[in-house]
């Protein structure tokens, strides 16, 4: 399975700067793109602009959340059919961002999942736990959890595995722990989808920066990984995006 790359903004960006990051990284993608697939998900507010720079570039555009109604009286809301009438293709759901400051729900989430799948995007769904889950060891259920509830059955797209504590904090987890968790994971979607062992993609996030990226795209069952801070700067996200590859000169 080809590995992705995903870089989100968060709510940084403006027309010049986004427009100037893009530019940068689109212009040295190519070689990292016959190996791997590159999603770009900066701010509503770049979406459109962005849409058909990417889209020459053959690098993907993604969103960092949509609403689970199609069109209403949701003031200020962004829903699944007018992010895919920009072009955008993925978009992530259930950030721990999004989680805390906007008190998502795993049965919200899952709402989203649905309608984002409705109107043919891919869902980058993140789980994580957080520190006083993984020092009581309650980690495993809670990201049991967080897949059964958050992933309807017929669920085909993509999870991102996103430990809170490895969140902007400069420290990722390690390529020991990612395996473990990630074997877990693979065990309990398959589980609870009922598919085949290692047949979905299983992206890992926070903290990722160029120097450990090659270790942790070289840990089995990573499907790729899901980049903030980093993705910022078109020299550490392109660090990243090719790390571990061998490329032409
Ligand atoms: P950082 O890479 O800044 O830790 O953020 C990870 C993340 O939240 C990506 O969605």
């Amino acid at each position: 399975m080809r590995q992705m790359i995903i870089g989100n903004w968060k709510m940084h960006g403006l027309l010049e700067s986004g427009t100037d990051l893009a530019r940068e990284i689109t212009s040295a993608i190519e070689p990292v793109l016959a190996a791997r697939d590159v999603v770009l998900a900066p701010p509503f507010t770049l979406l459109g602009h962005l849409a058909p720079l990417l889209s020459r570039h053959a690098v993907r555009l993604g969103a960092q959340d949509c609403h689970a109604e199609p069109e209403g009286a949701y003031t200020g809301d962004i829903s699944a059919v007018m992010l895919a009438d920009l072009g955008v293709s993925h978009v992530i759901l259930g950030h721990s961002e999004r989680r805390e400051h906007h008190h998502e729900t795993n049965a919200g989430i899952r709402k989203k999942v649905q309608r984002a799948r409705e109107h043919g995007l891919c869902p980058v769904v993140c789980i994580g736990e957080g520190a006083h889950q993984r020092e009581d060891k309650r980690a495993e259920a809670w990201l049991t959890t967080q897949i059964v509830e958050c992933l309807p059955p017929e669920f085909d797209g993509i999870l991102a595995y996103e430990p809170i504590w490895a969140i902007g904090t400069g420290v990722a987890a390690t390529p020991e722990d990612i395996e473990s968790r990630l074997t877990f994971l693979h065990g309990a979607l398959s589980r609870h989808l009922e598919t085949d062992d290692k047949s979905h993609r299983v992206l890992y996030g926070g903290s990722v920066k160029p120097e450990d990226a090659a270790s942790i795209l070289a840990v089995s069952g990573v499907g790729g990984v899901l980049v903030g801070g980093a993705s910022l700067s078109a020299k550490s996200f392109l660090g990243i995006a090719q790390a571990g590859l061998s490329l032409a000169p």
